[in-house]
């Protein structure tokens, strides 16, 4: 008989997000304990694990029972050794930022630009800054399924069978333009993954068939057939729409933190209210999606 440990799940209280307490994930966990971890996470589109000790490894196989692990589209910040984790960092070696700085400072759905973008992110917090006994650095949550629920019923019909296109450097040319972009380049390899993709603006969950907004002001550059006024003013209506406060979870980490969300029903925000010497060293996995529908 398999080992069957019953995961006790709490709810924010919030559209989103929930905290798993019974599971050490440094452990290989049991397919009936797994079912109630996986079911758990579609339900609530984030989920919190505290209080874990993983290494790399154990990291990457915990992803692995989601779906195959992915690599981020940049191979630059890679963790050494461990193509599968990417770190998100402020630290620095002999000058050069050891991860992705600005990873996530507005809001998004994590590499949306891509043809097929990841289904879900771990991201494990290894270092938090502190200051003044006060955790910063926090991410914020939203509800995309929640904030389609919430659209008028003749705003759905409008935007049924709409697609937008998104575009990698919509956000990373115009930061870069003004001197504030605190990564490098892609690599030519890199950069031909990166061509603008057009994808619904209602995706439908591929595991749960829920519907979700699809849209964010840094990545969404046009609707497809649309003139780009018309199409810019509902793109920045429906993703200021999907980031109310009425959707929101706002997650305040403690190192040892284990998060995994949804990129197909949640967006997410870093906030960046910290710098060096405060350190935060985070450890990204994500998982293989499939092409948004
Ligand atoms: C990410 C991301 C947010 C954070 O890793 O995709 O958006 O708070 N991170 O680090
Ligand atoms: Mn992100």
């Amino acid at each position: 008989m398999p080992e069957v440990t019953e995961i006790n799940v709490l709810p924010s209280g919030s559209a989103c997000g929930a905290e798993v307490r019974g599971v050490d994930i440094s452990r290989p966990l049991s397919e009936p304990t797994f079912a109630q971890v996986r079911g758990a996470f579609f339900e609530h589109g984030m989920l919190v694990f505290r209080d874990q000790s993983i290494s790399e490894r154990q990291q990457i196989d915990f992803t692995a029972r989601f779906g195959e692990p992915d690599q981020y589209v940049l191979s630059e910040y890679q963790a050494q050794g461990y193509p599968e984790i990417l770190l998100i960092s402020n630290l620095q070696r002999e000058g050069k930022n050891i991860g992705l700085a600005d990873a996530g400072t507005t809001w998004h759905t994590d590499s949306s630009y891509l043809p097929t973008p990841p289904l879900a992110t771990l991201l494990y917090a290894r270092e938090v800054p502190m200051q003044n006994g006060r955790v910063l650095g926090d991410t914020i949550f939203t509800s995309a399924a929640a904030a389609y629920d919430a659209l008028t019923d003749a705003t759905k019909a409008t935007i049924e069978g709409l697609t937008a296109t998104h575009w990698y450097h919509g956000k990373h040319q115009a930061r870069a333009k003004l001197g504030r972009s605190d990564r490098n380049a892609p690599k030519p390899s890199e950069a031909e993954k990166l061509a603008p993709v057009d994808h619904p603006i209602v995706r439908t969950h591929p595991v749960t068939g829920r519907k979700a907004l699809y849209v964010a002001q840094g990545e969404c550059i046009g609707i497809a057939g649309w003139d780009e006024d018309k199409a810019l003013a509902l793109i920045d209506e429906l993703a200021e729409h999907t980031v109310s406060t009425a959707f929101h979870y706002r997650h305040r980490w403690q190192a040892g933190d284990l998060v995994i969300w949804d990129n197909c029903q949640l967006q997410h925000l870093a906030i960046k209210d910290y710098a060096l010497p405060l350190r935060r060293l985070m450890h990204r996995t994500q998982v293989k999606g499939t092409a948004p529908f």
